[in-house]
């Protein structure tokens, strides 16, 4: 497959397709056909950018604040990258800014399409993070934002009604749900649904104990966070929610163990974990937890917040199996990648026990979870991933772009591994061998090789071929790569050619990891 044949040819054509400018291509034989490729360049043929001209002075004073000291929505929409940055280290998160400067991720983007982003050089991107999995149609999707303004003149928060928006929505997921989940709770974020979903399985059980798994994440309110499995993201925060017992994912016998030790209300679990590094279960653990729970008289909650409404190749990951939980968490991809919205939906039997009958009608509530925007895009959204059958797409490009990354992993011993389902892919890389990175670096990148160290990658990716990348959050050793399910085969074809270069370049992680070191001193 890796002939490594080169040949320099005009390919105008070519660069049309993949949306970049006309210019003379290097073409390379990969993955079976002829690829744009420019080693040693980058390969979009797109201005670098970094400190320079468009770099306006750190955020002083420069005449972008009214006579009350204010900067506003015209002027913000108007900072260059040095002075949002300055504004960003002094009043949102400094460690963060820090962070994201050292591996070159501190760009000013200022305009975004589909899977491309722009910085205000006007130098554009692929986005393959995807808004971590919220952007199933791409940025700012054209005919989403068109029936936002159909919608926009009915009330946007106006919560003493029985909405038409909201009714609609529910109706509509449960024709697209399996099984019997019928009954949704309109809330902002993944966070918010999962909490939704832990206090209903509390009502309608009776019960405390919540069973979490290793590495799972769901969110970082304090209940989420009291089902998540990373220790770094807990621990500042105890004492966390009582009653929360975590078992290793896909081991069938501790999760038994654990029903048969307590009185459980729920067992909570993404079918694929996503930032625990995209980890598939063993096939059929979902089916053995899905009749644990059934005989332990315990409900099963699926959170499905990143897999869910398409991207692991199914409408949910859960139908993989055939399994139907009687609690689902979504958000994400609901919002259509334009609007805040998560959903908590559960079966008509679980959701009657929970909020059934006029006193506990307002038990659970939220502001602006429904609000008739939200609403309106969770509509589009839903008939969107149906008419033109995205979920079937992310199936069939998922497994073109799984087979290309596979074709890597045994060329270079870089990659550990390649995991995945759809377009929900992760790849792990190998860790250098424990202190030796600190023994030739004299300590300097210990931090980031450590914590962030699929970063190095990814920041590689953007620096030099122009790809938005990150790390998963429960492990710094994969990258995910989650783009829009509207990529192209082509733009796929342009990341696998742009991690072999970056792969054949360097020498390792460490090569990398030096190169971090180098920007920041
Ligand atoms: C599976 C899962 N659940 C919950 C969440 C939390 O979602 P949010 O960040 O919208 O609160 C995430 C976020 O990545 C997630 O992947």
């Amino acid at each position: 497959m890796h002939e490594n044949v080169h040949k320099t040819v005009s390919r105008r054509s070519e660069a049309r397709l993949l949306g970049l400018p006309a210019r003379v291509f290097r073409l390379r034989k990969v993955y079976g056909t002829w690829k744009t490729w420019e080693s040693g360049d980058n390969m979009a043929g797109m201005r670098l950018t970094g400190d320079g001209p468009h770099d306006g002075p750190d955020y002083q004073g420069s005449g972008k604040r009214s006579i009350y000291g204010l900067i506003g929505l015209d002027n913000a929409l108007k900072l260059s990258r040095k002075e949002s940055g300055s504004l960003f280290a002094k009043h949102v998160n400094p460690g963060l800014k820090t962070m994201l400067s050292a591996i070159g991720f501190d760009k000013n983007f200022v305009a975004a399409e589909g899977i491309f982003v722009y910085d205000e050089a006007g130098t554009r991107y692929l986005d393959f993070l995807g808004g971590y999995g919220s952007l199933p149609f791409g940025h700012n999707p054209p005919d989403i934002l068109a029936g936002l303004d159909k919608a926009g003149s009915r009330p946007n928060y106006l919560q003493a009604q029985a909405s038409a928006l909201q009714a609609a929505l529910a109706h509509d997921l449960a024709v697209i749900l399996p099984g019997d989940l019928s009954m949704a709770f309109f809330c902002n974020s993944g966070a918010e649904a999962v909490e939704g979903a832990l206090k209903m399985a509390r009502i309608a059980t009776g019960k405390q104990v919540f069973v979490h798994c290793t590495g799972a994440f769901h969110g970082k309110t304090l209940g989420a966070l009291s089902v998540g499995g990373r220790l770094k993201y807990k621990a500042p925060f105890e004492p966390l929610v009582p009653g929360c017992v975590e078992v290793p994912f896909g081991d069938i016998k501790a999760l038994e163990g654990a029903l048969q030790r307590h009185k459980c209300a729920a067992v909570i679990l993404e079918p694929i974990q996503g930032e625990a590094g995209v980890v598939v279960p063993p096939e059929g653990y979902l089916k053995e937890v899905r009749e644990l729970t059934r005989a332990y008289d315990t409900l099963l909650v699926l959170d499905e917040v990143q897999t869910g409404l398409g991207r692991t190749g199914k409408m949910f990951a859960c139908e993989h199996e055939g399994v139907v939980p009687d609690i689902m968490c979504l958000a994400k991809a609901l919002g259509g990648g334009v609007m805040p919205l998560g959903a908590t939906v559960a079966c008509r039997s679980v959701w009657e026990k929970a909020y059934g009958g006029l006193s506990k009608a307002i038990l659970h509530t939220s502001t602006f979870g429904g609000g008739a925007r939200a609403c309106a895009a969770g509509l589009m959204t839903v008939s969107k991933l149906v008419e033109e059958d995205l979920p079937g797409r992310a199936a069939e490009l998922g497994e073109y772009f799984l087979e290309g990354l596979m074709t890597l992993k045994q060329t270079y011993k870089t990659v550990k591994e390649v995991r995945g389902k759809g377009l929900l892919i992760g790849v792990e890389f190998d860790k250098p061998v424990e202190g030796l990175l600190d023994k030739l670096t004299a300590g300097a990148i210990n931090e980031f090789a450590k914590e962030y160290y699929a970063s190095l990658v990814a920041g590689e990716l953007l620096g030099k071929h122009q790809v938005i990348t990150a790390y998963t959050l429960n492990n710094p050793n994969v990258m995910r790569l989650e783009p829009p399910l509207v990529v192209t085969k082509a733009q796929i074809d342009y990341v696998l050619n742009a991690l072999e270069d970056i792969f054949a370049q360097k020498k390792g992680l460490l090569g990398m990891a030096l190169s971090v070191v180098s920007k920041r001193s």
